[in-house]
């Protein structure tokens, strides 16, 4: 698989020839500044909760693009409203298979509110399954026990966590949550994009190597083999 990062948790996977594009918030980083949103391909967009820093340039690419979108009910409705109507309304637990490959909706403990202050229902987790590979992006969350049922439903070969601390997991709960999804390669996200969530990157590599584990920061704008 191939994993391209565009900052925060903004990254890009292709399995089965499909792009996926999580969480785009590329204009508003200033860390992200490098990358043109507008040269952005996707075939979708897969949104794990409604906050402004994993949204806000949805609408945008979308339309651009006619990509598909994937969010929980409330979102997906919230999308209509804003004229993207190509969207695939999902919810946690539930399960469904694209043309790439299937995908389980995991529980986040977080929340989700929207920019314009509606309801944005419940934060998400993505467990993917295809023929190629699988993977996890657990959203922004806590570490949670539930993590715990993930690999009973399929075994990641990598998965994206948030490290960033103050508003998700830290370094050491990200190490705990591979460790209970069995997985010991993790692309570490949320991080570094303002004040509240700078980390030590060294320390964070240190952590992981110490627990047998590697914990993958691509640049900004870099496209890693995983
Ligand atoms: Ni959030
Ligand atoms: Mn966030």
């Amino acid at each position: 698989m191939k994993l391209s990062f565009y900052g925060h948790s903004c990254f890009q996977v292709t399995i089965g020839g499909k792009k996926i594009l999580f969480d785009p918030f590329i204009t508003y980083n200033e860390l992200a500044k490098d990358i043109d949103v507008n040269q952005v391909e996707t075939d979708y967009i897969f949104l794990s909760h409604g906050h402004v820093d994993h949204i806000s340039d949805t609408v945008s690419i979308a339309q651009r693009t006619g990509c598909k979108v994937v969010a929980n009910w409330e979102i997906h409705e919230w999308l209509n409203k804003q004229g993207v109507s190509n969207t695939h309304p999902m919810n946690t637990g539930g399960k469904w298979t694209f043309d790439f490959g299937t995908v389980k909706c995991t529980v986040a403990q977080h929340s989700s509110g929207l920019p314009d202050g509606s309801y944005g229902g419940s934060p998400m987790g993505f467990l993917f399954s295809s023929g190629e590979g699988n993977f996890y992006y657990s959203g922004d969350t806590a570490l949670t026990l539930d993590m715990q049922l993930i690999p009973a439903w399929s075994k990641p070969d990598f998965a994206v966590l948030p490290i960033g601390d103050n508003f998700t997991m830290d370094v050491a709960d990200a190490v705990r949550a591979a460790d209970f999804v069995q997985c010991s390669t993790v692309v570490g996200v949320h991080y570094n994009t303002f004040g509240f969530i700078k980390i030590n990157e060294a320390e964070a590599r240190a952590t992981f190597a110490a627990a047998g584990k590697q914990l993958l920061l691509p640049a900004i704008g870099e496209t890693i083999d995983i």
